[in-house]
């Protein structure tokens, strides 16, 4: 059922009467959710063309929280035929979300335009999820439910009206004077004549974010083999190469789950045709169940244009937009028939032998070869709307197809959007810096999507296993060796901690899978931000720098804040390493956190520094957390005997799960459940 479709049977109460005359009405949803619906909302959101349903059956259960401020202190205006919105700041408030950044993660201070693209290299809201959804620590969120290129001014912008205006000072003589002054403003533009805005309310930051989740149909929770260790090969591999390096992988005791596949495997690639190329891969049917044979999965890359030289391109040409992408037609995928002639065409070729997912490349899209915004497309939809949600709409697609088939799929893809959370899918990308790809999947957890830090090359051996290490932490552990052929035993100095680390993530899937549970059921996100959890308290630090008149004429502060440690499931933290460290701080949030391979206390609610203990990764775990394992398989696998120490300690005195109960029943583990 498309959301839009779905009758909300609920109470409407107008709250805030109208401004510009025009009425705005506000519908509870569910305690701690409303609807204001403001002007004219346009047909196409974000949410319309997706086959999502809020969990009501979850959210209803949830506790009432009220809205920290008055409705009416937010005003929604129209505008030169736009919509004008604003929410109140408060002096001490911090915005968190507002799309996949990787170099920031509080919002406050920043001008954006959320326009789905490549990330590149600024954070300015042009990222493979410009989400419009923000969470404010005052405990409420709000996303902005238009598929349009939406800016915004996170507490740039002074009204002549403000109530609580900054200082005028005097840049002469007063050493104070700033050149980004204090707002008390959250304004946005919509270039639409009306808007449909979600507010969301929680006893904290974590709880706005699970009912945003919860909304948008709750969190995926993907097949166990999909939490595995994941290999792309070059692109030009045929199946006899691939064959010998999944044989390689045996050798080097090195555990594999997925296969990726990159363009060679088609017959046609940029533009794309689906078909197998019969060189390459003589019969697919035997490679695909050959792999499956040694419980490999087999995932494929494609992007959505779609090549002249296949036999889709006649049957579908007729539900595609007004222009090409290297040479390639673009279906309009809201359309049901073109979903229809897709689905027939995977199924015959791939489904059907036992595929087990996608890797849906190039739908975020670069200006300069994508459809420009004067394209048009049959369903009447703009560009402009399109750009915003074709990656959405493609995951909503395939995830149907399997669940249609009874089967569950992982795959990757490059754009996302609000509503996608229930998805199977996780964003990747070809920008590639060690530390902004941490702060990635740190913003990842505010605005319901999933980020892998993939792995593709290094410079030194170093570099190589720290990447490693922090991507086996991550939604999906994976090396996409597509364009060099790196392996994980390419860097022999560290080849024995790389493939501990694999064997680690294989052996922490019951626990990462409770994790995902608790996306899916719950709306908690698998790896968060350190801001969503309790009992962190490590503020935003803004460090005034000095004025340089060539290279800081405003005197500008940069801001300090915590973005390259994370939470993985309900009770680990994980601090990574990045090449040249040899050390580094960690913030423990309050209560007590041990060592993860040793169980020794490593702290309180304090700031400690980490020494890696033989090479590792630094990860803690959290007083009473339970850290359910495979056991070790294979010989060399990490044991960990000390484990257990950390979960039994003040408020867990035994074990409440164990392996062997996570393995045969895929029980997901809580700390009510009885042995
Ligand atoms: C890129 C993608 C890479 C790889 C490559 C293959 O767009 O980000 O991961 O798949 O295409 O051509």
């Amino acid at each position: 059922m498309k959301h839009s479709s779905i009758f909300y049977l609920l109470v409407i109460t107008t709250l805030v009467s109208c401004t510009n005359n025009k009425p705005i009405q506000w519908t509870n949803e569910t305690p701690g959710i409303w609807k204001i619906t403001a002007g004219t909302p346009e047909k196409v959101n974000l949410l319309s063309e997706l086959n999502i349903l809020p969990r009501y059956d979850i959210l209803n259960q949830m506790e009432e929280t009220p809205l920290p401020f008055s409705p009416d202190e937010i005003v929604i205006e129209q505008q030169d035929g736009k919509t004008y919105l604003r929410f109140p700041l408060s002096e001490e408030e911090k915005i968190y979300g507002l799309g996949l950044h990787f170099k920031t993660v509080e919002q406050r201070g920043r001008v954006l335009e959320l326009h789905m693209d490549h990330y590149g290299g600024r954070d300015n809201g042009r990222t493979h999820a410009p989400v419009p959804f923000f969470v404010s620590d005052r405990g409420y969120g709000a996303l902005i439910n238009s598929a349009r290129y939406i800016r915004a001014w996170v507490g740039t912008g002074i009204r002549k009206d403000s109530q609580h205006p900054p200082v005028a000072r005097d840049r002469n003589t007063d050493p104070a004077w700033e050149a980004q002054p204090y707002s008390d403003n959250l304004e946005f533009l919509i270039p639409a004549e009306g808007v449909e805005i979600i507010l969301f309310t929680g006893k904290n930051m974590q709880e706005v974010v699970q009912r945003y989740n919860l909304y948008n149909g709750g969190g995926c929770l993907p097949p166990r083999w999909g939490l595995g260790f994941w290999h792309r090969v070059p692109t030009l591999f045929t199946d006899k190469e691939v064959e010998e390096e999944v044989a390689r992988f045996e050798e080097h005791g090195f555990p594999l789950s997925v296969v990726g596949l990159e363009p060679g495997w088609q017959t046609a690639s940029y533009p794309c045709t689906y078909e197998w190329d019969p060189h390459r891969f003589p019969d697919p049917a035997e490679f695909v169940a050959g792999m499956k044979a040694q419980q490999i999965r087999t995932n494929l890359w494609m992007n959505p244009y779609i090549s002249p030289a296949g036999e889709l391109y006649n049957k579908i040409e007729p539900y595609t937009g007004s222009h090409t992408v290297w040479c390639g037609i673009v279906p309009d995928y809201t359309l049901p028939a073109a979903q229809q002639i897709l689905t027939e065409h995977f199924e015959k070729h791939q489904l059907n032998i036992g595929v087990s997912g996608y890797k849906m490349d190039e739908n975020d899209g670069y200006d300069s070869w994508l459809w420009p915004d004067v394209a048009t497309f049959p369903s009447g939809i703009s560009a402009e709307q399109m750009r915003q949600i074709y990656g959405s709409v493609m995951q909503d697609v395939t995830t149907r197809m399997y669940k249609e088939k009874n089967e569950r799929t992982f795959g990757l893809v490059r754009a996302a959007n609000a509503g996608t959370s229930s998805f199977p899918y996780v964003l990747y990308n070809d920008y590639y810096n060690h530390r902004d790809f941490i702060t990635a999947l740190v913003n990842s957890s505010f605005i319901g999507v999933l980020w892998t830090p993939e792995v593709r090359a290094s410079a030194t051996g170093e570099e190589w296993l720290r990447r490693m290490q922090t991507v086996c932490f991550s939604p999906v552990a994976m090396l996409n060796a597509w364009a060099d052929g790196t392996k994980p035993w390419s860097f022999p100095e560290v080849t024995n901690e790389v493939n501990e680390i694999a064997l680690l993530r294989m052996q922490l899937i019951p626990y990462l899978y409770t994790a995902f549970a608790d996306y899916a059921f719950k709306g908690i996100p698998p790896m968060r931000a350190m801001n969503l959890e309790e009992g962190f308290t490590a503020a935003t630090r803004l460090n005034r720098i000095e004025f340089d008149a060539t290279d800081n004429p405003y005197a500008l502060a940069v801001k300090e804040e915590v973005k390259d440690q994370f939470m993985f499931g309900e009770s680990i933290l994980v601090a990574p390493l990045f090449a040249g460290q040899k050390e580094r701080k960690v913030i423990l949030p309050q209560g007590k956190w041990y060592n993860f391979y040793t169980g020794e206390l490593a702290g309180e609610g304090e700031v400690i520094t980490a020494h890696p203990e033989q090479n590792r990764i630094p990860v803690y775990v959290k007083d009473g957390g339970i850290v359910p394992l495979y056991p070790p398989p294979l010989p060399g696998w990490i044991t960990l005997p000390s484990l257990w120490k950390s979960a039994i300690t003040e408020r867990n005195p035994v074990p409440i799960c164990s392996t062997t109960m996570m393995e045969k029943h895929t029980i997901i583990c809580r700390e009510n459940t009885p042995a």
